[in-house]
């Protein structure tokens, strides 16, 4: 099988699916940023039962959103771009970053109180981090490259453009 081929390919097509991650990654940050401030507001308060809910459900959703997001990623997004000497070095930075990410999610697996606020904190700041990376440079990388197609990319997988995007246009997608 060929690789994602950029040639001829349709620059409006390009353009939706950088939109559609950009606003997946959006959302992602605004959930994780509700979830760690729950998680936080718990700790300080020294509510136990709070700490214990908060934690899970943020774990809960480390699991099904975060860690699935960055290991779609790591297949069809980053493996184009890995394989060319413009961005090699990058992505080599953004998957060592998945990789702290993943592993501060097991230190929060484990952590209680003030550690598991400490994980929390950092997961939320490294997260931010990465996903402004994602949309500055490398996904900008790939949408101008002759060689790489985002739109190809992206097709199909919904833990990166989120429910309903995956594969098909968005319709109605109002400009602002
Ligand atoms: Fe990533
Ligand atoms: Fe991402």
């Amino acid at each position: 099988m060929n690789a994602p081929s950029g040639a001829g390919k349709d620059a409006g097509a390009e353009l939706q699916a950088l939109q559609a991650i950009e606003t997946h990654h959006a959302d992602m940050l605004r959930q994780l940023n509700g979830l760690v401030g729950l998680l936080t507001e718990a700790v300080e308060a020294q509510d136990a039962g709070s700490e214990e809910k908060t934690q899970a459900a943020l774990l809960d959703w480390c699991d099904t959103h975060l860690v699935p997001h960055a290991l779609a990623e790591e297949g069809s997004l980053y493996s184009g771009p890995h394989a060319m000497p413009g961005a090699k070095l990058l992505v080599d930075g953004m998957l060592a970053e998945h990789r702290v990410i993943v592993d501060l999610v097991e230190e929060l697996r484990t952590a209680s109180g003030v550690s598991a606020a400490v994980a929390a904190g950092a997961i939320q700041r490294i997260f931010a981090l990465h996903l402004d990376k994602e949309n500055r440079l490398l996904m900008p990388f790939v949408v101008e490259s002759e060689d790489l197609s985002l739109a190809q990319a992206v097709t199909g997988l919904h833990e990166l453009v989120g429910e309903g995007a995956s594969g098909h246009h968005r319709q109605g997608h109002e400009g602002h």
